[in-house]
């Protein structure tokens, strides 16, 4: 089946909100969206700004993170329900949070379960550790961390849904993942969606990549045939790159006839005048 491609822009704790809100005025200009489905991810702070100017294109707005409570005392934390309404994605699970904030399995479980709860569709991310690679585990290690991830969810949420295989080793690197190799890892995770969840949500979720992806190699990624879009770090916050990134991506979608896509485009936006 061809899905429709998906680039995730993943800014990080980069730009201030004045930086953000100039980026993204750049990237509208800039980024003909048409088949694809474009998103940014600002921070918390730069969501409300960033919202506001993207009502002018296709570009669509996600979080980074989002906490699974709705509302209490967790001092810090933003949650999915604060967030509604102003994203359309947003990430769980980012290996720099399970890294720097010790997030697990469950509580990724539980953000991508809060998010699904406010009609937000969660980048569930996944990877390996360079050890790990080492070690042959790499099947194991991104297998043992979905089927965890995934907990929380039905297979109709689960259909709806974005997974992105980040290989801890290649985020932010330069190291970057064989685009085969790549390949293949997100063909063994939609094995195990079969496995688990039945053919419909194997062939509806959408698998994305991560990891040093720039305006050099992504049209590489791209080409293989099980890997359905990008999620950008470094190479996003540049105008120029992210842009020829997503024009790599709408050349590379006219090629394929027959796009039946499973996430749906916003539509309805309310255009500012
Ligand atoms: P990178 O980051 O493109 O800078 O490697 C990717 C990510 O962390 O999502």
């Amino acid at each position: 089946m061809n899905r429709i491609k998906v680039i995730i822009g993943n800014w990080k704790m980069n730009l201030t909100v004045p930086e953000s809100t100039l980026l993204l005025e750049r990237l509208v200009k800039t980024i003909k969206v048409d088949k694809n489905v474009v998103a940014v991810c600002p921070s918390h702070l730069a969501i409300y700004s960033a919202q506001e100017i993207s009502r002018t294109s296709d570009i669509e707005i996600g979080a980074q993170d989002a906490y699974f409570e709705d509302a209490g005392a967790f001092t810090g934390e933003t949650s999915a329900h604060q967030l509604k309404g102003f994203i359309k994605y947003c990430i769980v699970g980012h290996s720099e949070r399970r890294k720097h904030f010790g997030e697990g399995d469950k509580i990724v479980a539980k953000k991508a379960a809060a998010c699904v709860r406010h009609d937000i569709i969660p980048i569930i991310c996944v990877g390996e550790s360079l050890h790990e690679k080492m070690d042959g585990l790499t099947k194991l290690v991104v297998t043992g961390q979905l089927e965890a991830s995934l907990a929380d969810l039905t297979k109709e949420e689960i259909a709806k849904s974005i997974i992105a295989y980040e290989p801890v080793w290649a985020i932010g690197t330069g190291h970057v993942c064989e685009p085969k190799k790549a390949n293949e890892v997100i063909s063994q995770i939609r094995d195990l969606i079969r496995a688990l969840y039945g053919e419909k949500t194997a062939e509806n979720v959408h698998i994305i990549y991560g990891g040093s992806v720039n305006s050099k190699n992504a049209e590489e990624f791209l080409k293989e045939s099980k890997i359905d879009g990008l999620l950008v770090g470094g190479a996003s916050l540049d105008y120029k790159e992210f842009t020829t990134i997503v024009n790599s991506t709408e050349r590379k979608l006219d090629e394929v006839k027959d796009q039946k896509p499973k996430i749906k485009k916003s539509k309805n936006k309310a255009k500012k005048k």
